[in-house]
């Protein structure tokens, strides 16, 4: 156990809360979300609030990794996100050059391995680039796995899943009444993380309560926390109450927990 404080949302009182170190979801997925809303807020351009939300990527990885997540999945940008106007994309397409450049050091120092999920070929060289390097150089540690979401859509993810397994039963090495959640599972981006593959918390910042077609497979289980703060403002101490929230829920996959089981 060990104590945080955190403030209520609406009464803005602070409390302080004990974490139960022993139920921290090893699996977290974040749709980081409101960056732009932050910016205009504070009358700065959107990509304002872009930069500042990738310093709060720093901070919450690092506290993610500290609290003993074992898999931190950040949404960074969807197979939508091409819809915003051209200026947007390129800085978003930066970023990464940005984040990498500076932060790979202090990644290796915390032992965080940094992995993508995503049509990463679809992005600029620069950018492949970028992630190709920071993948290589944080390769040998064993600590968290810090997942990008990069050009991700659930959707077209369940469409090249599905299109892979059409090739084997065309090439006759498949039956399709050998089709299961596990072949599927192992199609999916998320199949080398194993046993992790699943979200076990799925939090999503700035208020708004969908999913905007992010892991639509793999949150089948997940507990959802909606939080107020737009990205740039979300921190440990945020991070520590969307915890405590879900260590409050009782997981029960369709069956029974054993106190409702009389
Ligand atoms: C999230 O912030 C970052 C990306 C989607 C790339 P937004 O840019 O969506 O910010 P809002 O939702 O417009 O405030
Ligand atoms: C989801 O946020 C994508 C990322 C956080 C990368 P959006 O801001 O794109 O989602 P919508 O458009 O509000 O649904
Ligand atoms: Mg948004």
């Amino acid at each position: 156990m060990f104590s945080f404080f955190s403030k209520d949302q609406t009464t803005g009182e602070v409390a302080e809360h004990q974490l139960d170190e022993a139920n921290i979801p090893a699996h977290i997925a974040i749709i980081m979300d409101g960056n732009g809303r932050w910016a205009q807020q504070r009358h700065l351009p959107r990509i304002a609030g872009h930069k500042q939300g990738m310093n709060t990527v720093k901070t919450v990885a690092k506290a993610a990794s500290h609290l003993g997540v074992k898999v931190l999945t950040l949404y960074a940008f969807s197979t939508e996100n091409w819809k915003r106007p051209n200026a947007e994309v390129n800085y978003l397409m930066k970023l990464p050059v940005d984040f990498f450049g500076t932060f790979v050091p202090d990644l290796i120092k915390n032992n965080i391995r940094v992995k993508v999920m995503g049509y990463t070929d679809q992005l600029p060289a620069a950018t492949q680039k970028a992630v190709a390097d920071a993948i290589a150089d944080t390769r040998h540690c064993t600590g968290m796995v810090l997942n990008f979401a990069l050009n991700y859509g659930g959707r077209a993810e369940l469409v090249t899943a599905v299109q892979h397994v059409a090739q084997q039963v065309q090439s006759g090495q498949l039956d399709p009444a050998e089709i299961d959640e596990t072949m599927l599972d192992r199609q999916l981006m998320t199949a080398d993380l194993g046993e992790l593959r699943d979200p076990d918390l799925l939090i999503r910042t700035s208020g708004e309560k969908r999913l905007s077609n992010f892991m639509l497979w793999q949150v089948a289980y997940s507990e959802f926390v909606f939080m107020q703060e737009h990205w740039p403002d979300f921190d440990q101490t945020a991070l520590e109450t969307a915890i405590y929230e879900y260590q409050q829920r009782h997981r029960r996959y369709g069956g029974l927990t054993p106190d409702t089981e009389k």
